[in-house]
């Protein structure tokens, strides 16, 4: 088979190096890619969300499977582009993808389907949204979050009334977020572990894969800005399996068959962002793609060959048993530019990656090649990554693989899967 890989991150070099053990593949194209997957696969300078090059670059090179990494084609439709033209895609359409492209409509589906999650409003008029006291003034605060695509920065946690009245005027009167920013949704602020819980389903049944969590926060012990991820690891601890079922009951199957049954089945991977509160899981975030840096860890702890499982979602035939997940545990650290998440250098000459020890395996993101020399190219550059029996080791591993690898001023966590 041909497979075509859309993205260019961590997450997507992950995908290349999981859809590249299947046997029933031959070549894997990644648009555009990065250095990484330049050496497993054939990059082709085409942007992510250019659906009509895409399309043109598949249906040309006899694509048998395209593979969606970012949710921005997604929700541009490009599941929609390829299936009208008679190709195999694995994600979901854009009527469906809007359980992540619109957080209104989200809301809305999990509050009339009763799937839990926190209580919330949807404003597009500034004075209403302000004039709301009761959306100001919930206990334990609030949070406020541009309901369109954000490239996750359209979230603000707000201790107080009067910061949520900062961010509502900035999305709303300001424009800081666009089209994205001109509906807004006000929502309860939750507590509780955080979980990513990624599901496979055929739009009728729902597999997970591992339970996974990532390290959103730029410094150690969750200080700092948002990042896009600063790690991850799986399977967190404190998730058993009987939570996961609860999961599975509570949450993603009612999704499934609410999505069902409005006309727009869901197809490819679900990402429920999931707090664990006292009250047990509420859905924070659904993202209609795979993790970053979640993926990470997830596809080296599933056993199954992926591709068999993609294309068992796109023709309706996924079972349960299908999904196989390796015992014991795996970890990701992202080294990041110096700087990130605010602006940082690029360019910097990346070593040590020729001579890691054999149970490191790394993922680049921002990464490119320049006169034969790796250097960085973005925010989020490698993902060192490593599984072992338990967390411990692959943590462990995963930091030992870190020590090899050098550009000038890499900043990482050195807490990531280590409180648990
Ligand atoms: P999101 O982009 O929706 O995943 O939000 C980014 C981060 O904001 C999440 O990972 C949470 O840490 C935090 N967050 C979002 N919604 C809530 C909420 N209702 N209560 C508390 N924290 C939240
Ligand atoms: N790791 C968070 C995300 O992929 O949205």
């Amino acid at each position: 088979m041909k497979v075509l890989v859309v993205g260019s991150g961590g997450r997507e070099h992950a995908l290349v190096w999981k859809l590249g053990q299947s046997a029933k593949v031959q070549d894997i194209f990644v648009a555009p890619g990065n250095a990484g997957t330049a050496v497993s696969a054939q990059n082709i300078s085409i942007s992510d969300s250019d659906i009509d090059e895409l399309l043109n670059f598949a249906q040309e090179k006899r694509i048998d499977l395209a593979v969606v990494g970012p949710e921005v084609p997604l929700a541009l439709g490009i599941v929609d582009a390829f299936q009208a033209a008679g190709l195999l895609i694995f994600g979901p359409t854009q009527a469906a993808a809007q359980l992540e492209a619109s957080k209104a409509f989200a809301k809305q589906f999990m509050h009339e389907r009763g799937i839990p999650t926190a209580v919330s409003q949807t404003f597009t008029d500034y004075e209403m949204a302000v004039g709301s006291r009761h959306a100001l003034t919930l206990p334990g605060g609030v949070v406020v979050k541009a309901s369109g695509l954000a490239a996750g920065k359209g979230v603000v946690v707000c201790d107080d009334a009067a910061q949520a009245e900062a961010a509502l005027r900035e999305m709303l009167l300001e424009g800081a977020f666009g089209a994205a920013g001109s509906e807004v949704v006000i929502e309860e602020r939750l507590s509780g572990p955080e979980l990513s819980l990624l599901v496979l389903t055929d739009g009728k049944t729902a597999v997970p894969l591992a339970p996974a969590r990532d390290h959103k926060r730029a410094y150690d012990h969750d200080q700092g800005p948002n990042t896009g991820g600063m790690g991850a690891f799986a399977p967190p601890p404190d998730v058993d399996e009987a939570l996961i079922e609860q999961i599975m009951q509570t949450i993603v199957q009612p999704t499934i068959d609410g999505m069902a049954a409005l006309g727009t089945p869901y197809v490819g991977v679900l990402y429920a962002g999931l707090m664990l509160t006292a009250d047990g899981p509420k859905v924070i975030e659904f993202n209609c793609r795979f993790g970053d840096p979640e993926t990470q860890v997830v596809l080296p702890l599933l056993e199954s060959d992926l591709v068999e499982l993609m294309l068992a979602c796109v023709n309706g035939r996924l079972t349960p048993d299908m999904v196989k997940i390796h015992p014991g545990a795996c970890a990701t650290v992202v080294m990041a530019a110096p700087g990130y998440p605010a602006s940082y250098p690029k360019g910097l000459p990346i070593t040590g990656l020729d001579a890691l020890p054999e149970d490191i395996m790394v993922f680049q993101a921002g990464t490119t090649s320049q006169d034969d020399q790796l250097v960085t190219s973005g925010g989020r550059v490698l993902a060192v990554t490593a599984r072992g029996e338990n967390l411990e080791t692959a943590v462990a591993r995963a930091y030992n693989g870190v020590d090899h690898i050098h550009f000038e001023n890499a900043h990482y966590r050195k807490d990531i899967g280590r409180q648990a």
